[in-house]
């Protein structure tokens, strides 16, 4: 019931053989610095074993526009199907990766390394490290900054894709001062003196 779940599509690749790509709501960030990510996955998926054998997947983020396909990735496996054929998602060869692709059309493609496999019971986590990241350049404002929140991203709630609406509140507003003008006291100690004045009248 912890909500809202991103629900990512971690793509990934054995040598020689077609990549896959498998939707994933056990995902998470677990350490700033360094950079490091977890995902869950059940050890029957036909992902698992490439992501154990080869140590590497890309984490790719979903967006309205994604939602189809992420769905579609989550349903079907690779053992049956070749999703990246049947979405018409292109893989892309990653930037520090040797075997799984980057799958274009998503805004971020997060590039891991396997550290550690914890067998947890379901599902086994693969605890890995962040070894490149690239983002859709159209999302970069006049400043070079990346804008996230501008590339429609869809969050996983209770079984539903979510768009994720309006800002109510950013970073730290809570305790942010609001900005005062410097003359703005002085402008109404002149108003009170001139309503006191006209009551005088
Ligand atoms: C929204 C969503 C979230 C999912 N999250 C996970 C997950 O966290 N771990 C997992 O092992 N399977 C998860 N699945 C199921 C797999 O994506 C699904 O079984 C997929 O067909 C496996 O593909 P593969 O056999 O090609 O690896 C999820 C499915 C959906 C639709």
């Amino acid at each position: 019931m912890l909500y809202p779940l991103p629900a990512v599509m971690v793509s990934c690749a054995r040598e020689g053989e077609k990549p896959n790509i498998i939707t994933v709501a056990w995902a998470g960030t677990i350490c700033s610095g360094p950079a490091m990510v977890y995902i869950s996955v059940r050890p029957e998926r036909y992902s698992y074993e490439i992501i154990r054998e080869t140590k590497e997947f890309v984490i790719n983020l979903t967006t309205e526009d994604l939602t189809w396909a992420t769905d579609y990735c989550g349903v079907r496996s690779g053992r049956d199907v070749d999703k990246f054929a049947e979405t018409g998602l292109t893989p892309e060869k990653a930037q520090h990766l040797n075997y799984a692709p980057v799958i274009e059309e998503s805004p971020v493609n997060i590039e891991c390394r396997v550290l550690e496999i914890k067998e947890l019971g379901t599902h086994h986590m693969f605890l890995a490290e962040v070894v490149g990241v690239s983002v859709d350049e159209a999302y970069l404002d006049e400043k070079g900054r990346f804008d996230l929140n501008r590339t429609g991203l869809v969050a996983y709630s209770h079984g539903s894709y979510m768009t994720l609406g309006e800002a109510c509140g950013s970073f730290g507003y809570s305790v942010r001062r609001k900005k005062r003008k410097p003359e703005s006291g002085r402008r109404k100690a002149q108003q009170k003196r001139k309503a006191e004045r006209r009551n005088r009248k």
